[in-house]
């Protein structure tokens, strides 16, 4: 049997050698065309820079780590999809709003379906690219005659009868006020007199693309009041950092605000001396705050949306990017905004704060074994029920305690 010639083998072996080399310069020009590419695409988002006062606060103390939070369940499973806000009426029932635009009464722990905020259609909850037409129910309160009043994050303020279902549109984003449209309606607060206090969480952004407003951290949010005697809407606060969720302190002399987007707590003074003025009465925040609720026990409840603690491998990932609006700008041409959710981890995480905003005790679930990504805290009959976003479920805590 004859080998093959033993001259071949320089030539195949120069032949693939070029073939290396063309294939490098290929891969070259293809990487300077993605980099020049991704240079020339213009980035969805305006970065600001922003840099936190120092790092999270130590979870010492009032933060020490617990598992309180695990001890308790999920409810309707499957059935309800990030109830993001609740209230009860004097019976008991509970209402809340979820992802697919639906507004919904709990009683006595059957979910009856109350309207749809905006088209009823069947991909409601499927894709947030429905939900501007779909709607999405944030704030929910009931007013002084017993009807709800809604903030729906895309749609604007309305009025909804919680037997019938009727709604009547008080105030539409289009319109928004001051000239300037809502964006991203969000938290919702009614006073004694029945004044509706809520927020626009940005005119830019709208809820879908939240990822985008606080990796963008501009301040293009605003605190609104509006008078249901006569529908008149004024501004109160402008260029605010992601206005959120509020509640009044026990008088009405003041309420708090969160500004998520730069995890800090606001007080605005409504009484007093102080009225109309606003300050800072917590910084530096260990999470994201989202809604604030009064307690049973005058303090405040604060859900925390995505924490800010180091991991065992990396500081907190927005921590990280904060300082540097080209990582930001470039970071979102080339991840997809669904992707974000995988970077925040799995820990829930609720706030008490004293009158002056200073932590007074906190309640862990450091695996997210019940439930992550808090967006209310209520406590109604003896129960606590933890809001959330997307979550596909409601957690409930038989104490807080
Ligand atoms: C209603 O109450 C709010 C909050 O306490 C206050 O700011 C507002 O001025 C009151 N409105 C009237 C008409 O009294
Ligand atoms: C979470 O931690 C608890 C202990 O606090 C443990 O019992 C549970 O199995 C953990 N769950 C997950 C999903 O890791």
């Amino acid at each position: 049997m004859q080998l093959p010639p033993r001259r071949t083998q320089p030539a195949r072996s120069h032949r693939s050698k070029l073939g290396v080399m063309i294939g490098r310069g290929a891969l070259c020009v293809v990487a300077a065309a993605v980099i020049v590419g991704v240079y020339l695409v213009p980035s969805p988002i305006d970065p600001k820079p922003f840099i936190f006062e120092g790092p999270p606060p130590a979870l010492e103390g009032p933060l020490a780590v617990n598992t309180r939070l695990q001890k308790g369940r999920r409810l309707f499973a499957g059935q309800l999809k990030g109830p993001e806000s609740f209230t009860a009426d004097d019976h008991g029932n509970v209402y809340t709003g979820t992802v697919d635009g639906k507004l919904w009464r709990i009683q006595q722990d059957e979910l009856h379906f109350i309207t749809q905020m905006g088209t009823n259609i069947p991909e409601c909850g499927t894709d947030t690219d429905y939900e501007p037409l779909c709607g999405r129910p944030h704030g929910v309160r009931l007013d002084r005659h017993g009807q709800l009043i809604v903030a729906d994050s895309y749609l604007g303020l309305f009025r909804v009868d919680p037997h019938s279902g009727e709604k009547t549109l008080l105030l539409s984003s289009r319109d928004g006020a001051d000239g300037i449209p809502f964006g991203f309606l969000n938290g919702l607060e009614i006073s004694r007199n029945g004044t509706v206090f809520f927020t626009d969480s940005s005119s830019r952004w709208g809820r879908r693309h939240v990822r985008y407003e606080v990796i963008e951290t501009n301040h293009l949010g605003r605190l609104l009041m509006y008078d249901p005697e006569t529908g008149h809407v004024k501004t109160l606060l402008d260029s605010l950092y992601m206005p959120n969720g509020i509640a009044f302190s026990p008088d009405e002399d003041f309420l708090l605000m969160a500004e998520t987007s730069i995890g800090r707590i606001l007080r605005y003074w409504l009484k007093g001396p102080k009225a109309g003025t606003k300050e800072v009465v917590l910084n530096n925040m260990p999470g994201y705050p989202d809604n604030i609720r009064a307690s049973d026990r005058d303090t405040f409840l604060v859900g925390i949306t995505t924490i800010r603690f180091p991991g065992r491998l990396f500081p907190p990932f927005l921590d990280l990017i904060g300082p540097y609006p080209a990582v930001k700008r470039f970071m979102t041409k080339v991840v997809p905004l669904s992707w974000y959710s995988v970077l925040l981890p799995k820990y829930g995480l609720v706030l008490e704060l004293g009158l002056d905003g200073e932590i007074v005790d906190s309640l862990h679930d450091p695996n997210g074994s019940l439930t992550w990504a808090i967006s209310d805290v209520f406590q109604h009959g003896g129960r606590v029920y933890l809001g959330s976003t997307d979550l596909p479920f409601l957690p409930v805590l038989e104490d807080l305690r």
